[in-house]
């Protein structure tokens, strides 16, 4: 017998599964059997009672879960932190192993209330005594971690737990003797098996499969080379046995029905200190104050789920609900975070909901030099299409060129100081970058809800056929563009060579005509095809009155190509008279500016199309500078392109006969992108005759 290893039983005069709060009492309420429970667990007793001593605390009517001893607090030394159960259902619990605490001479830690925490269920030590491995995601908060390095002087490891049927930490990871670890890698995110594998050399890990993981095999109790379970595989049993350890099977399936097996019915009150050993936490917490209609506009649930997605926790500490309509409402939360690292990723996405930190938690921003041209430091802070300020030497500077996927660069000038955004490749080394998530704020406008519903550049009228649909987009976009040719502001549309198969060619040529359009971005095979169909009646050969192949016709695009060369550029084509209509003509014409991004497929390319990527992007950005409005016309490639150039508070509408495409855009939020999916001719063909109903005159119906 290891007499220096006391345990905490309890017996099962009262299990039973009574409710659920976990996956595995679904379906078992009232099946177990009692008396087959008293010999699995006899079972257990005996075999533990011949290798340590086995401490019984009294069973108690009314908590039948309080068999599984684990659950009672966490010992180290003379320490114990006492449970605090997340379900009223085991809360019962508390008081009974409190006593039994207290009368065996330990110093009973409590955590605050609302601070869930579920003993050595979801913390379990390093068997070597170097740290504390301790779980959150289900039954304990990440905010009881610091409590437990602070109580128990000792270094706590955070790890999420993600598969609700791995709810404590002890039902998918077990620490062994001599460093080993037997775990189930994927009931925890990966952040968590990074620290994992950091902490563990690859040949102490022992990863098991699910078909084990779901027998509980990682719900062992360890006693030196002693492992005892309740099922485990032949694989499994073996590669324990090669590393040295003796598997003892036990079963215990009335207790698996509620959510249990060996470990979970034992609580090792004998944990040494090691002398050497002390507090460290790896968590951090901010608090942050976010603004707006919380409620109504759903940001607060955008909030908080995002902060548990990315691995962390909060608690609302205050929540000001605004009591009109019109009044916004306001909360401060506390989130915390396992890692510096996960806080990082949590905190950037909250900027971009407009979350700040509270005044007297203001700080400047982080900023690092550029030490190599056109390479940011590694911690660079990514920027988005938010307007956003960051914070220098106590005072909020505007960001400008705000684009997304680039970085804060800051520079000095006569004039003060400058931030502004910048792709990587155009950093250079006089300048800093931010970095880290401190001093960043993005300014989010909140309308009073009238303003919001009525200037919202959405559709999501829910119940409304895709048709109508299509005819509200259209109604809106035309008014939108009438409104902004009448006021001289700019429009850009993206357009790909879809736009003259599907016949909307003579369409846009008429928007670019009568002044709706005042740039045009897109790739060499608009312009060709564009000029094709304008010449020869083709677009890639195909007869576009008659639908049908034109033989040979195929060969019409590259004599366009052809031709175009000769001439030296479109412009140059339409003056010599070679080119009397279309997309291009019109643009030429009109002086409105486009720019043709070349790529690897083009064919010729036309002498007008820009096949230094770099430039393109340049002049792309350029031309959607004061932009209102972007209409996106079935082109993929160039219309995320365009939308990762454009700051937030563009109107953008999205054509595409592919969902796909459109969803990629929708993720700038409804309130200024719209995504149609439609057959992009039909689109423009009623988008013009939207704009005649809206220009000309109004003529009454008589009779
Ligand atoms: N029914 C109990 C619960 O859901 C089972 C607890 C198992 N204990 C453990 N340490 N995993 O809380």
């Amino acid at each position: 017998m290891t007499s220096h290893i006391s345990i905490l039983m309890c017996a099962p005069d009262h299990y039973d599964v009574d409710y659920v709060i976990n996956p595995w009492m679904e379906g078992n309420i009232h099946k177990s059997s009692r008396d087959r429970a008293v010999v699995q667990w006899q079972g257990l007793y005996q075999i533990l009672k011949e290798h340590a001593t086995v401490d019984l605390v009294t069973p108690q009517k009314g908590v039948p879960d309080m068999v599984f001893t684990a659950n009672a607090g966490l010992v180290l030394g003379e320490n114990v932190v006492l449970s605090r159960f997340l379900h009223k259902e085991r809360q019962g619990e508390e008081p009974f192993f409190k006593e039994w605490f207290e009368q065996h001479g330990y110093k009973v830690y409590e955590l605050p209330k609302d601070l869930p925490f579920e003993g050595a269920g979801d913390a379990l030590f390093d068997r070597e005594g170097r740290w504390l491995w301790a779980g959150y995601g289900f039954r304990s908060e990440l905010d009881s971690h610091p409590y437990l390095a602070k109580w128990l002087d000792i270094e706590v490891l955070s790890l999420r737990l993600i598969d609700e049927r791995f709810y404590h930490l002890d039902t998918c990871f077990c620490p062994l003797a001599n460093g080993y670890l037997l775990y189930y890698p994927d009931a925890f995110d990966s952040y968590s098996n990074r620290l994992i594998e950091m902490r563990v050399a690859p040949e102490k890990r022992i990863a098991i499969a699910e078909a084990d993981a779901v027998n509980f095999a990682c719900n062992t109790v360890n006693l030196e080379h002693i492992v005892v379970m309740n099922k485990v595989s032949d694989g499994l049993k073996a590669r324990l046995k090669q590393v040295g350890f003796q598997v003892l099977e036990t079963p215990l399936t009335e207790f698996l029905k509620a959510g249990g097996a060996a470990k979970c019915l034992t609580l090792r009150v004998t944990e040494p200190v090691l002398a050497d050993v002390h507090a460290s936490i790896h968590v951090e917490s901010r608090i942050i104050s976010i603004q707006g209609h919380l409620l109504d506009s759903g940001l607060i649930n955008r909030a908080l789920d995002l902060i548990i997605d990315n691995g962390g926790s909060f608690q609302v500490l205050n929540f000001n609900l605004g009591e009109q309509r019109q009044s916004t409402s306001a909360a401060e939360v506390k989130v915390s975070a396992p890692s510096h690292e996960v806080m990082e990723s949590i905190i950037s996405h909250l900027i971009d909901l407009g979350a700040v930190d509270l005044p007297q938690d203001e700080r400047d921003a982080k900023l690092e030099p550029v030490i190599e041209n056109g390479v940011a430091p590694d911690d660079f802070y990514v920027s988005t299409i938010y307007p956003t300020e960051v914070r220098i030497n106590g005072e909020w500077i505007q960001v400008q060129n705000q684009r997304m996927d680039g970085a804060i660069a800051i520079s000095q000038t006569p004039q003060g100081t400058v931030a502004k955004c910048k792709l990587l490749r155009d950093l250079e080394i006089k300048e800093s970058v931010v970095v880290d998530v401190f001093g960043i704020r993005t300014i989010r406008k909140t309308e009073s809800r009238e303003k919001r519903n009525t200037e919202e550049f959405s559709f999501m009228s829910a119940g409304v056929s895709s048709e109508r649909r299509v005819e509200l987009v259209v109604e809106q976009v035309a008014w939108e563009l009438r409104k902004i040719r009448d006021a001289g502001g700019k429009v850009v549309v993206s357009a790909g060579p879809v736009v003259i198969h599907t016949g909307g060619g003579e369409h846009l040529s008429r928007l670019v005509r009568e002044g709706y359009v005042q740039s045009l971005l897109g790739g060499n095979a608009i312009a060709v095809h564009d000029i094709e169909q304008s010449t020869l009646g083709t677009s890639l050969g195909v007869d576009m009155k008659r639908g049908v192949t034109v033989r040979g016709g195929h060969r019409h695009h590259l004599k366009v190509i052809n031709t175009i060369r000769r001439y030296g550029s479109i412009k140059k084509a339409v003056e010599a008279g070679v080119i009397t209509n279309g997309i291009m003509y019109e643009c030429v014409k009109n002086n409105v500016p486009f720019v043709l991004a070349g790529s690897i497929r083009d064919d010729g390319p036309l002498p007008d199309t820009q096949m230094d990527l770099i430039k393109a992007q340049v002049e792309y950005a350029e031309q959607i500078k004061g932009a209102e409005m972007i209409l996106m016309l079935s082109s993929m490639l160039h219309s995320i392109g365009v939308g990762n150039m454009t700051p937030s508070g563009v109107k953008i509408v999205c054509v595409d006969i592919n969902p796909a495409v459109v969803t990629k855009l929708s993720d700038r939020g409804s309130v200024e992108s719209v995504g149609v999916v439609t057959d992009v001719g039909l689109f423009l063909s009623l988008l013009v005759q939207q704009l005649d109903k809206l220009t000309s005159p109004y003529v009454g119906k008589v009779g």
